[in-house]
């Protein structure tokens, strides 16, 4: 494999969301060498537990854990610590807990890498769902654009010692401009070239993703739910690696 296609293959998250562990161990087991990463969310979290995760190491895949932390800084921190014992690569907190609560939290990671030799995590910011628009921005106190709040929280993250946040691709560049080169940006919502949207609204292609700048790209359903989830993999790495030039 070439360097380009080797990167893309490091960009590509696949979203295990999937209500059957067995069906998610059959994917991960032959997707794991054509990926980069694992997403694992609360679905499969919650009817599989710590133990997929483990599953999906010893398979030698990586997983970003997708639970999206948010509570008092202490309880966030402490789940952090536990994430970073499990191994995982990427995981996620919600901005809105506000800064202590992210401060906190990259700090006992941090703390608990030193003391146990852990391999360190990249702590991920969720800034604005995008299920919420400016008028349920609105109706919690926040006026103005979304893309203005979003672009405030990832710089909130970045000061408190966070590696990136999650984002939609519509806001990739001002993220980047806001917040420099070295910020991870990660973002679903990503249709290959020629797909149906589905539910999803603002998408983006894979080729698209890497020219805007992302660092990984989160797909699911294009990939999970094909005849032959190992050729939209590819299919997907392929178009990733044309765009990296
Ligand atoms: O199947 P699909 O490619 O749409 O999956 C995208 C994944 O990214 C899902 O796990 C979804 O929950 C997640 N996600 C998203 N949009 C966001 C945040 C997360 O689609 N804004």
């Amino acid at each position: 494999m070439n360097d380009s296609a080797s990167a893309a293959r490091q960009r590509l998250i696949v979203a295990l969301d999937l209500a059957d562990p067995a069906r998610a161990r059959t994917l991960a087991t032959l997707l794991a060498p054509e990926v980069g990463m694992f997403k694992v969310g609360k679905q499969l979290f919650v009817n599989s537990g710590p133990d997929i995760v483990r599953m999906i190491h010893d398979l030698g895949g990586e997983v970003f854990l997708d639970l999206k932390f948010h509570d008092i800084p202490n309880t966030v921190a402490a789940a952090a610590v536990e994430a970073t014992r499990l191994g995982v690569k990427l995981f996620n907190i919600h901005v809105s807990g506000g800064r202590e609560m992210m401060r906190q939290t990259a700090e006992a990671v941090e703390e608990v890498c030193g003391k146990e030799g852990l391999r360190r995590p990249s702590v991920l910011g969720v800034t604005v769902l995008t299920s919420l628009d400016a008028s349920d921005l609105e109706s919690m106190g926040v006026q103005g654009a979304v893309a203005a709040h979003v672009v405030r929280l990832a710089g909130m993250a970045r000061e408190a010692g966070l590696a990136g946040v999650v984002c939609s691709a519509q806001e990739v560049r001002d993220i980047r401009n806001a917040c420099g080169d070295s910020f991870m940006l990660v973002t679903p919502g990503i249709r290959p070239a020629g797909q149906q949207a589905g539910d999803q609204k603002r998408v983006m292609t894979p080729g698209e993703a890497v020219r805007a700048g992302i660092d990984h790209i989160v797909v699911g359903r294009p990939i999970t739910g094909a005849d032959d989830p190992v050729e939209a993999a590819r299919a997907v790495v392929a178009e990733m690696s044309a765009a990296e030039g």
